[in-house]
């Protein structure tokens, strides 16, 4: 890829969304984080070297390749999808970027000490949802979307205070037990929460 065309793909949603396999095509719109939202939440979370972002449920990897482009922190994208982390490894490997890693996994099975901050976009959502999912092998599960949002709820109380946590179009996912909310942004959709 070229200087110009990683130039259109850190500026423009259709960009990103044309540099993608046809196969993983038209999610866009309702899946992946805008790349303006992404650079405001990028900065938020912090854009030091030994900062370790965690995307939870990091889709074609938009988030944690826009955010790399844009910040020294590193960001990891954990992903259930085997197609969808292979599009983000790819693209990772034609941007030429060091400070990005995808994951094939439930989220699950990740250990959260090994991160300071965390990025979360309703990744549960296709459990609640009747229509409009990515494909159909995630199935509409209400106690499945519950028992998950609990499990990250969960690890995220063992976290050290002044962790950060940004929130995307994620009204359900409650951590105000645990978290101050600090700031808000894109009429409130994006929101910073910091570890008390
Ligand atoms: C709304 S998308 C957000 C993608 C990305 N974070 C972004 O902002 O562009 C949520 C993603 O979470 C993934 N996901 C759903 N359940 C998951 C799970 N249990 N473990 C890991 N990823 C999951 C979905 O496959 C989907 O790609």
């Amino acid at each position: 890829m070229n200087k110009e065309e990683k130039s259109k793909i850190n500026r423009d949603d259709n960009a990103f969304e044309n540099a993608l396999k046809k196969s993983v095509q038209g999610h866009s719109y309702i899946h992946w984080t805008p790349v303006e939202v992404i650079k405001t939440a990028a900065d938020w979370l912090g854009t030091e070297s030994d900062n370790k972002i965690l995307d939870i449920g990091s889709g074609v990897g938009k988030f944690c390749l826009i955010g790399a482009m844009n910040s020294r922190a590193h960001f990891t994208g954990v992903e259930t999808r085997d197609d969808l982390v292979e599009q983000a490894i790819e693209l990772k490997k034609e941007l030429k970027l060091s400070n990005v890693d995808f994951i094939h996994s439930d989220i699950v099975n990740i250990d959260f000490s090994e991160y300071t901050s965390f990025y979360f976009y309703n990744p549960f959502c296709e459990h609640m949802a009747l229509s409009g999912g990515i494909d159909d092998r995630i199935q509409f599960d209400e106690a499945a979307f519950y028992n998950y949002q609990e499990f990250v709820a969960e690890q995220l109380k063992h976290a050290p205070k002044g962790t950060k946590l940004v929130k995307y179009c994620s009204p359900d996912f409650d951590i105000s037990t645990d978290f101050d909310l600090t700031n808000m942004y894109f009429e409130g959709q994006l929101q910073l929460w910091i570890r008390r």
